[in-house]
Parts: C-alpha cells; sequence; structure tokens
C-alpha cells in the first residue's frame, strides 16, 4: 500500500525553467534576430521540422496518454489539460488514501470504490497521470405518453410547469394562486428537480430550456445558508439524474461544483456532517434550534455523493459519507430502530428522542437498502442493518387498527417509549421500499407488510371526502363500545395536503413488481382527486384541508417534489410497459432521482 508521501512528485519540471531562465532571456534576442535573418522558405522547413517531431513524439506515447489527450482536447482545449494538472495529483493521493481506509473498514475489509480504479492507481508514474475513469453516460431515448393516463399526467405537469415558468422562472418555487414565486435556497429547485422528470416525460423543448437555465444561471455561489440533506437529495441528485440519463457533461460540472462546495459540512470531530452549509462562504454549522442533525437527514445523502464519486472519479466525497453510515453503524441502537436526532459533535443519538418511520426517521431505513443495491450488494453491514431495523418496526411499530384491523407503523416516545398510534404520510413510502428488497432477493415475507401498508395509505386517501390524505393520520387501537368508531382520524392541524409523493412512488413500486392494476387504479383515482381539488388557474398548489371537499383551503404553495417524484411516479406508475426505468440498474434517491446500480 502506497502512502501518499511516496507518490508525491517534485516539482522538478518548474525547477527546470527556473534553472534556464536567466539564459533564455539573455539569448532570446539574439535569437530572435537570427530568425528574422532567415528566408520564408528556411522558416517553412523548421516549421514542418518541429511539427513533425511532435507527431512523432505523439505516436510513440504510450495508448492511454493518448486518449486521454485527446479527450481532453474534445472537453477542454490542450490548455486546460496542463492547468488541470495538479489537480490530478491530488486526486491520486485522495485515491490512495481512500484505498488505504475502506481496506480497513468496518466491515471485514470491503473495498467500496469501483474496481477499475485500481489499474489507474497501479500504473501511476510521473508522466501518466490520465483522467480518472467515467462512466460511459450513454443517454437513454424516451418515446413520450403511451396511453391516456399518461398523457393526462403530462397535461397536468405542463399546466403546473407554465405557471411556474411565467411567474417564477429560477425560483425555487411558484405560488400559483398569487402567481408568486417563493425562495427558499434560491437554487431554482423546481427546475433542477424537475430536470430528469422533463427527459422521462419526452418534453425535449421544456429539458432544452430547463438546462439552458442550469448552464447560465444555476450559481452557488450566494451567501446563503442552506440545507445539507434537502440540497443534497434535490440539486445534487437532480443533477446526477439528469447527467445519468441524457448524458450531458454539463449536469455533471454543476453537480461537482456543488459537491465541492457542501463538503465543509463533514469537517465535524465525529464525522456526522452539520445540517446547514453555505454553499457561497463554504463553511457550516448546526441548526439554529439545537446541537442535533436529523438521523435521516445524515443517513440520506449517500447515493449521491457515492455517485458523484464514482462519476467523476473523486473518492472524497464517497469516502466523507461512507464514514457516515459506518459510524452510525456503530452506534447502539433499540433492535435496529434509530432515535430521530444526531448530535454532530459528539456523533451520539439524542437520548429519549422519538422513533419513528416518519419525518426524521424515514430515509435511515431507505438509504440502508439502497445503498446495498446500489454497490452490488457488496457491503453486507447495510443489508444486515435494514433487516435488522424492519424487523425491529415488525416487533415494535407495527400496529392494528381495532375495527378493520388495518395495519399500521406507530412512533414510540421520549424514554418510556410509549406507542402513539399515528403514521406520518412520509411512512407511506415504506411498502415500496420493502417490495424493492423483496425483489432483490430479502425477506419474502415482507411483501405481506408491504401489501398491508400500501392498504392502509390506499385508506387514509379513500376515507378522505376529496379523496387526499391528510399530512398525518392517527389510529384507533381500542375497541370502544360506541358505534360510530372509526379506525381512522385526523386532527386540524394535520388536515393539510402538499402534493407529496410517497404513496404514489410505493404504488409504482407495487405495480412495477407485480404487474397487479389496482395499484394503477388506486393511482388514477388519487391523480384525478388531485385535479379535482388542487388545480389551479397557474398550477396545482397544496390545500389547507383534506376533510372539507367545500372549502380545501389552498395554501398557494408547489412544492418541486411535486415535479420531481409525484407527476414522475405517476408518468411511471401509469407506464404499461413497466420498462420505462429498468428498476435491476437503477435505484431512486428520496426525491425520485434516479442513480445507476454500480457493480460494487
Ligand atoms: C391486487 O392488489 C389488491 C390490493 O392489494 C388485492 O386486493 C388483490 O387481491 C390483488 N389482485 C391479485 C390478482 O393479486
Ligand atoms: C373528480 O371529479 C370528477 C368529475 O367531477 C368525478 O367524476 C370524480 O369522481 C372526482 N374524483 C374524485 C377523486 O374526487
Amino acid at each position: 500500500m502506497y502512502s501518499p508521501r511516496d507518490l508525491g512528485k517534485p516539482d522538478y519540471i518548474s525547477l527546470n525553467i527556473h534553472d534556464t531562465a536567466s539564459f533564455a532571456r539573455g539569448t532570446s534576442r539574439s535569437l530572435w534576430r537570427q530568425w528574422n535573418q532567415l528566408s520564408r522558405f528556411q522558416r517553412n522547413i523548421l516549421y514542418f521540422a518541429v511539427i513533425t517531431i511532435l507527431l512523432v513524439i505523439f505516436y510513440l506515447l504510450p495508448g492511454e496518454t493518448k486518449s486521454n489527450i485527446l479527450i481532453n482536447d474534445n472537453d477542454y482545449g490542450n490548455v486546460k489539460v496542463i492547468q488541470d494538472t495538479p489537480k490530478h495529483d491530488k486526486l491520486v493521493e485522495e485515491l490512495v488514501v481512500d484505498n488505504a481506509e475502506q481496506g480497513g473498514g468496518a466491515d471485514g475489509g470491503e473495498v467500496i470504490e469501483e474496481p477499475e480504479f485500481q489499474p489507474e492507481i497501479n500504473q501511476i508514474d510521473d508522466d501518466q497521470i490520465g483522467e480518472p475513469p467515467q462512466p460511459k453516460p450513454n443517454a437513454l431515448k424516451f418515446d413520450g405518453p403511451q396511453n391516456d393516463r399518461q398523457r393526462e399526467v403530462i397535461k397536468a405537469f405542463k399546466h403546473s410547469w407554465y405557471g411556474y415558468k411565467k411567474y417564477a422562472w429560477g425560483h425555487d418555487n411558484i405560488k400559483p394562486v398569487s402567481a408568486g414565486h417563493h425562495e427558499w435556497f434560491g437554487l431554482g429547485l423546481t427546475i433542477v428537480d424537475a430536470l430528469d422528470t422533463l427527459y422521462i416525460m419526452g418534453l425535449n423543448d421544456e429539458f432544452a430550456e430547463a438546462r439552458a437555465w442550469v448552464e447560465n444561471s444555476l450559481l452557488f455561489t450566494h451567501d446563503r445558508d442552506v440545507n445539507l440533506f434537502e440540497v443534497t437529495i434535490r440539486v445534487l441528485g437532480g443533477l446526477l439524474a439528469a447527467y445519468h440519463l441524457s448524458g450531458d457533461k454539463l449536469f455533471l460540472d454543476k453537480a461537482t461544483d456543488l459537491g465541492d462546495r457542501m463538503m465543509p459540512a463533514f469537517s465535524t470531530r465525529s464525522s456526522v456532517p452539520f445540517s446547514d452549509v453555505n454553499l457561497g462562504t463554504k463553511s457550516a454549522h448546526s441548526p439554529k434550534w439545537g446541537p442535533d442533525s436529523s438521523t435521516s437527514e445524515v443517513t440520506s445523502i449517500q447515493l449521491e455523493f457515492r455517485d458523484l464519486s464514482r462519476s467523476t472519479g473523486q473518492p472524497r466525497f464517497e469516502a466523507a459519507v461512507a464514514k457516515v453510515s459506518e459510524h452510525v453503524h456503530q452506534l447502539e441502537k433499540y433492535d435496529g430502530l434509530v432515535p430521530i436526532f444526531i448530535n454532530a459533535n459528539t456523533g451520539l443519538f439524542r437520548e429519549y428522542a422519538t422513533i419513528t418511520l416518519g419525518a426524521r426517521g424515514d430515509s435511515y431505513y431507505e438509504y440502508l437498502l439502497k445503498q446495498w443495491l446500489q454497490t452490488g450488494k457488496t457491503i453486507d453491514y447495510l443489508r444486515d442493518d435494514y433487516l435488522l431495523g424492519i424487523a425491529g418496526t415488525q416487533k415494535h411499530l407495527v400496529r392494528r387498527t381495532a375495527v378493520n384491523h388495518f395495519l399500521f407503523i406507530a412512533e414510540l416516545i421520549g424514554a418510556s417509549k410509549d406507542m402513539k398510534p399515528k403514521m406520518d404520510h412520509l411512512t407511506c413510502y415504506l411498502g415500496g421500499t420493502l417490495a424493492l428488497g423483496v425483489h432483490h432477493g430479502l425477506q419474502p415475507d415482507h411483501m405481506d407488510l408491504a401489501q398491508e401498508i400500501v392498504k392502509t395509505c390506499y385508506q387514509t386517501y379513500a376515507i378522505q371526502p376529496t379523496f387526499l390524505a391528510p399530512e398525518i393520520t392517527y389510529f384507533n387501537v381500542q375497541k370502544l363500545e360506541d358505534e360510530n368508531h372509526m379506525d381512522m382520524y385526523v386532527k386540524s392541524n394535520d388536515a393539510h395536503n402538499l402534493l407529496r409523493p410517497e404513496f404514489i412512488e410505493s404504488l409504482f413500486y407495487m405495480w412495477y413488481f407485480t404487474g397487479n392494476k389496482t395499484y394503477q387504479n388506486w393511482g388514477w383515482q388519487i391523480f384525478q382527486a388531485f385535479e379535482n381539488y388542487t388545480k389551479v388557474p397557474n398550477g396545482y398548489t397544496s390545500i389547507g384541508n383534506v376533510r372539507n371537499a367545500h372549502n380545501v383551503r389552498p395554501r398557494d404553495m408547489t412544492e418541486s417534489f411535486w415535479f420531481g417524484e409525484t407527476l414522475k411516479y405517476l408518468y411511471l406508475l401509469f407506464d404499461d410497459t413497466r420498462q420505462l426505468i429498468n428498476l435491476d440498474r437503477w435505484i431512486f434517491n428520496s426525491e425520485g432521482h434516479p442513480l445507476p446500480i454500480y457493480e460494487s
């Protein structure tokens, strides 16, 4: 194993230049005079000789170096190649450091990076620092809608998109009722979240417009705090998915710039990242409300940072997030379940924090499975922790309602771990994730759990007069003598619907893996409910009350996941061929952005 220092190269080329510099200055004038005295013919002979020598040198170069020069030539021009060399040096060090770290990793010597990296490391000598390996982007082709339901979804997408374009272009969100806009991070979230959806739907003109905005106007230089997790899943994930689907390197370059600027979040004592990072000043800190980061947030950035490393050949992104996963893996859990807060300074869970598969807990479990899949099922602890988490869920959180015995996933509150019979709509992702695991060979009985969760989530929509689910649903677990006794109820503060995707996402997975049209039909009912109760002249809006079809109280807001997830999953759900995105080759990140599965 090399240490980084072994590879440090003396900068002898520039030293030589210094040594000859004074000679060059002294003789340059007389050389110039002699040159001017040559005839044109003589000069041409010299030109010809120089060009011939250069060609011969090029011809004699080893093939790899040659192709690197050619590639760089096409991408940047020669100047860039020369400027890039110091960066490559650094990159080599990182490759080796990463290698050493992973070799002694927590999981019995699992090596996380791609095998293709290896030969590059071994072949490095002073003259041959090549471009890092990059997966060859194969642009996928999409033919547009194939049936009426897909056409209706596209109609809805366009209605929303053109409202955004007209009134909020370049801002994070449109406020579709007031025809205004909303800013959260100032990163054009709607455009970036929508890129891959536009591409998959075959909306090529709109995609080109969005691409042009990314090229000219997506800047990460604002002095402004952003949330590491949100920006990772939406912007980094959105850019990487657009890159992989379209093969357009612009998106990868933007993603790399963004990734660089988010790295300061990882400079904590514990390796658990701070929740907030300032992209402009490249500094990071805890959230304003306290020293803790959300558990799901620090464990749901791994797919994106790993993919960035694999796509650029720069291992430091993956190294930073793998360390977080390995750290959380070592922490003590409650039968595989995790509290929802973790302290970035101490690296420890906040004692007595709630345990839930809803807000701040959800995608911890999702990303265990998906990271395991992304790395070709080669990192065992990810699968093991996922299975432990689901076993813990079955043991402690799965409950049934008193009347109709609907299954739901409860929460455990505080030190006493009292059961609270409530489920966030966010938890409805779980059905799809379980089905994905079963498809990839994990416990078949998880499919029963998946079906039951999906059935319950469907009920949270179907029992409302709007046919739209609230943000949070409560469940009755005790049978009372009251004949009006209901299985589910909603509190006033929880009656809103933000156009969230999680249930549609699960319906898509269930449809994809079973081919059971019931799931398509359920999705169609919900789509119609969105049409009936959330559509406004300039788009679709969050609503404040799903319990009153006559007064849904529009909230004047379209979240970017409406474009990135809800409409995308609806479109995929209505794909009768179930082949638009191959789930053996792609995994969707937590924001619905597809990233490629690697062999290791
Ligand atoms: C399709 O799924 C629904 C909902 O889970 C279920 O009730 C039905 O039995 C399934 N149909 C078939 C043919 O499996
Ligand atoms: C939506 O409106 C249509 C037309 O008024 C109606 O047929 C349908 O039942 C409604 N669907 C829902 C889910 O409200």
